[in-house]
């Protein structure tokens, strides 16, 4: 084989497809990034009435609350309930930082997309029969044990998405003073279409397949039968994990968009049912 870096005997476009993925995987990155720090000066100035009026997590001037998935559950440093627990030093913090931790962790060690990164942004290898760029792939040791931290994200990630399915829940019930009232507009088919495919691309996950299944030598035997079912239904979503894995995300980062647009006056969203 020609050795160095992106050196191949290959003829077609093999680069195309990582740096699709480098593009794609970049600007996702950079998004939530951004997002991130939009509002690190929420608690800050907050109170001064800045951030705390004007924030763009959630839609709240329709009476509903559609909570954006980058900021959910909504972790306010100092504040009561979950922010209370955040120390002192942390407060600098904006929400979306705690909560990222888990889905970026989540996705960072995950089998398609380590794949993909690796290809990506490491080139090593780039493509099959291209040359590495620090010798040989000898698989992922020392640092990259860490990969090994997947399936205790994937326990974070599973509850997660009862999270989410609780903010969905929480967008269709709309409030005003003592008005109470049952609503969906589009901000809540766009969190509920996120649960969708955030649920295809975590119960399709390869840990989850083993835990739910894989984990037995026979489907034989007391609970067998569930267990085959689950195998079987997570193998079907497994089969298309690439596909959950890269639509999920940018619905993730669509979602929170939205809201963001939403929030700025940008875009109105739409009660379709209901609301008050
Ligand atoms: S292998 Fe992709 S989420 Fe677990």
């Amino acid at each position: 084989m020609t050795r160095g870096l992106g050196k191949t005997e290959r003829i077609d476009a093999w680069w195309k497809s990582p740096l699709a993925m480098a593009t794609y995987l970049g600007v996702m990155i950079i998004y939530a990034s951004w997002r991130g720090f939009m509002e690190a000066d929420f608690w800050f100035f907050s109170e001064f009435g800045l951030s705390g009026s004007g924030q763009t997590m959630a839609i709240e001037d329709k009476n509903s609350h559609v909570l954006s998935p980058l900021f959910s559950p909504l972790i306010i440093p100092g504040e009561d309930g979950l922010g209370s627990l955040v120390p002192k030093a942390f407060y600098w913090m904006s929400p979306a930082m705690f909560i990222l931790i888990i889905p970026a962790g989540f996705r960072g060690t995950c089998y398609y997309y380590r794949k993909a990164y690796y290809r990506s942004f490491l080139a090593n290898p780039a493509a099959c029969v291209v040359s590495t760029p620090f010798g040989d792939y000898n698989g992922e040791r020392r640092l990259f044990l860490f990969q090994n931290l997947h399936r205790y994200f994937m326990y974070l990630a599973v509850a997660y998405l009862f999270v989410l399915s609780y903010d969905v829940w929480m967008a269709t019930q709309f409030h005003k003073g003592s008005e109470h009232s049952f609503g969906v507009s589009v901000g809540t088919l766009v969190l509920a279409l996120n649960v969708f495919l955030l649920s295809g691309y975590t119960l399709g996950c390869h840990s989850f397949r083993h835990l739910v299944g894989g984990i037995r030598n026979k489907f034989a035997g007391t609970g067998g039968k569930a267990a085959e079912t689950c195998w079987k239904a997570c193998t079907g979503l497994n089969r298309h994990h690439n596909k959950w894995a890269i639509y999920s995300l940018f619905w993730v980062m669509f979602a929170d968009f939205y809201i963001y647009m939403c929030t700025t006056g940008v875009w109105n969203d739409v009660v379709l049912l209901g609301g008050l």
